[in-house]
């Protein structure tokens, strides 16, 4: 479930359902995209800050959603969070500690700040999950990180450090009270002038806005087939049932 709450000018949104590691449902992802929007329209609000636990901060998409709920092709529960995370007028701090998988790193693309933990570990394992990267990180990565470092990530998919995702440009700073530094940061924000910050994070994002859009749009129709796909199958019912997944055969 998605907790939300407004401390002075800085909303505060959190994943909470730390017993499937903060895995996130269709109905989370309705709960997200709405406490997102309510924050960017109150005009109490200034900044926002995202996080879960000091040690997990989400093990993305919910693998048995995936499994069992049915989609049509191209759209995707997730898409509340496409519509709004990369178009929020007001910045967006991240904390990450312990895990952020699939979705769990792809949304810190479309956030203004990152501060990670040194446990945090991430992870993009879209392609051993027999689906393809979603929410634009097939665009966003490889403009921050490099082709050859984004491939690394995208291609094998295996976990990797708060450094590595310094080096990688996904991560701003790597601190030991993440949630602690991510609220400062968040207080700083909230008390610049409100109307530059807009225009500064405008004017960041205007060029590849379109691109952007156009990315997630495809790799939400090919993520959609890619669902329904044999090798997904396998690899997904292999989680579930915690064993190695089996792709010989295809
Ligand atoms: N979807 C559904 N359930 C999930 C989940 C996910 N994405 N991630 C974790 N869970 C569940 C596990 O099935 C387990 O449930 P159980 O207690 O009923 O068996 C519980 O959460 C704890 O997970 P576990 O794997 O035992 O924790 P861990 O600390 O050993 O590992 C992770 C944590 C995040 C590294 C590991 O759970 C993981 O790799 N999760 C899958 C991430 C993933 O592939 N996400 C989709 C990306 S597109």
């Amino acid at each position: 479930m998605i907790r939300s709450e407004t401390q002075g000018r800085v909303a505060r949104i959190r994943f909470d359902r730390l017993d499937k590691k903060n895995a996130i449902t269709a109905e989370m992802y309705a709960q997200l995209g709405a406490a997102l929007a309510a924050a960017d329209g109150n005009p109490q609000v200034r900044s926002l800050l995202l996080h879960g636990s000091a040690d997990c901060f989400t093990a993305g998409n919910d693998v048995a959603d995936f499994l069992n709920v049915p989609r049509k092709l191209g759209a995707s529960p997730a898409r509340a969070l496409f519509d709004t995370l990369p178009n929020m007028k007001k910045p967006v701090v991240a904390a990450v500690g312990g895990p952020a998988v699939g979705i769990g790193s792809t949304m810190l693309l479309h956030c203004d700040l990152v501060f990670a933990a040194p446990n945090a570990r991430f992870q993009l394992p879209f392609v051993p999950l027999g689906i393809v990267p979603e929410f634009g990180s097939t665009f966003l990565l490889p403009l921050l990180a490099g082709y050859q470092r984004a491939a690394k990530l995208l291609l094998l998919g295996q976990p990797f450090t708060a450094q590595e995702a310094l080096e990688a440009g996904i991560v701003t700073a790597v601190v030991s009270d993440v949630i602690g530094e991510a609220e400062k940061a968040a207080n700083a924000l909230a008390a610049l002038p409100p109307e530059s910050i807009r225009l500064t994070k405008r004017l960041m994002r205007a060029r590849y806005a379109e691109t952007l859009a156009a990315t997630i749009d495809e790799e939400t129709r090919i993520f959609t087939e890619r669902l329904s796909s044999p090798e997904a199958k396998e690899a997904m019912s292999a989680f579930l049932e915690k064993r190695k997944p089996d792709f010989s055969r295809f």
